[in-house]
């Protein structure tokens, strides 16, 4: 029989649940917290106090809108990590206070597994084995999944995320924080071979984004000693150089990792699958290579409660179960 489980996600810095019920997720409720805007970036002490405020309405919602109650519950699941440690602890305290009141058994979800795993809320699901390129403001990753709890990891950043990358260089450029969507919505309309940067090129699937950065930062700083107006006058061409220099690098990789695996069946997931220029480049490698690509729905690429309830269901089926002595994780490995 399906399980009905309520899901929590709190590992960065959207407050969410969901609940799984009849086989599908049936509510997925998210509340984005606007405090980190003025700062640049997520401020773990202020993400977990967001959290604190949110996490009863949240759940309230979640389980109202799917009329179900406590007593309806097969199970609480919980994102275990990774993801920052105070803002991990809101979630995981709750869905251990929650199951203890009510006798229900405890699911740990893996964050990137459940961003993997969001493929299968809605069809066309992906068949087993896919590739799925994870990325996200903490990770990048090219993942062969075996099925829905094997994973084997292909490729991986070796410093920062792509979705950092993002938010570093748009923060340079002066865009406010998350800054991935607005550098993603100024680049459509901007030339993308006005200002090349350069592509790292690391071995085996492996990326490193640390260098656009850095490159990033350099070029504008010398433009701006001769015209002080240089970004605002250049904006829109700036982002577009550093789009096609971000999308250029994960698509080298990911076309390496389908020529040696084999494998066709190509998914994205995480916060910069909702990229436009990702997006686009995906369709064209199905459209002239024959890749059949999965690309999740806008809702389900950024951090949610409903990817967390989907693998949770997995993990039901599977009786993986974690006991009230576990711990949030800030890393955990796959
Ligand atoms: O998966 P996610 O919601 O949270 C993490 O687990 O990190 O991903 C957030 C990241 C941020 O870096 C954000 O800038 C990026 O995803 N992002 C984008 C776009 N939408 C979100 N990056 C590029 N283009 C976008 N359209
Ligand atoms: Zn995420």
């Amino acid at each position: 029989m399906s399980p009905v489980i309520l899901a929590i996600e709190s590992s960065c810095d959207e407050t969410a649940a969901a609940v799984f019920k009849q086989g599908k997720v049936v509510t997925n409720i998210v509340a984005t917290q606007s405090v980190h805007k003025n700062y640049g970036g997520v401020v773990p002490e202020m993400a977990s106090r967001a959290h604190l405020q949110h996490i009863i309405p949240v759940v309230n919602d979640a389980m109202a809108g799917s009329d179900t109650r406590p007593e309806d519950l097969n199970a609480v699941a919980f994102t275990q990590g990774p993801g920052l440690l105070g803002a991990l602890m809101v979630g995981a305290s709750f869905a251990k206070g929650m199951a203890l009141a009510h006798g229900l058994p405890l699911i740990g979800v893996h964050h990137m597994k459940a961003h993997v795993l969001a493929h299968f809320i809605d069809e066309p699901m992906p068949e087993f084995p896919f590739l799925c390129l994870t990325v996200s403001g903490g990770h990048t990753q090219i993942l062969k999944v075996e099925d829905p709890l094997t994973m084997e990891i292909l490729g991986q950043t070796c410093d920062d995320a792509v979705g950092e990358a993002y938010d570093k260089t748009a923060k340079i450029l002066g865009l406010s924080y998350p800054g991935g969507p607005i550098l993603d919505a100024l680049a459509q309309k901007g030339n993308p071979d006005k200002f090349p940067f350069p592509q790292t090129n690391m071995p085996n699937f492996d990326f490193s984004f640390s260098g656009i950065k850095t490159a990033v930062l350099y070029f504008v700083r010398d433009q701006i000693k001769v015209n002080p107006d240089f970004i605002n006058e250049h904006l829109n061409d700036l982002c577009a150089g550093i789009q096609k220099a971000l999308v250029g690098m994960l698509m080298q990789k990911l076309e390496e990792a389908v020529k040696h695996t084999g494998i066709r069946q190509v998914a994205i997931a995480g916060g910069v699958a909702a990229n436009s220029a990702l997006r686009a480049a995906l369709n064209k490698a199905a459209a002239q290579s024959g890749w059949q690509v999965f690309i999740p729905e806008f809702q389900y690429c950024t951090d949610n409660a409903a990817m967390v309830a989907r693998a949770a269901a997995f993990y039901y089926d599977a009786g993986i179960f974690v006991n009230q002595d576990a711990v949030p994780l800030a890393r955990f490995p796959f």
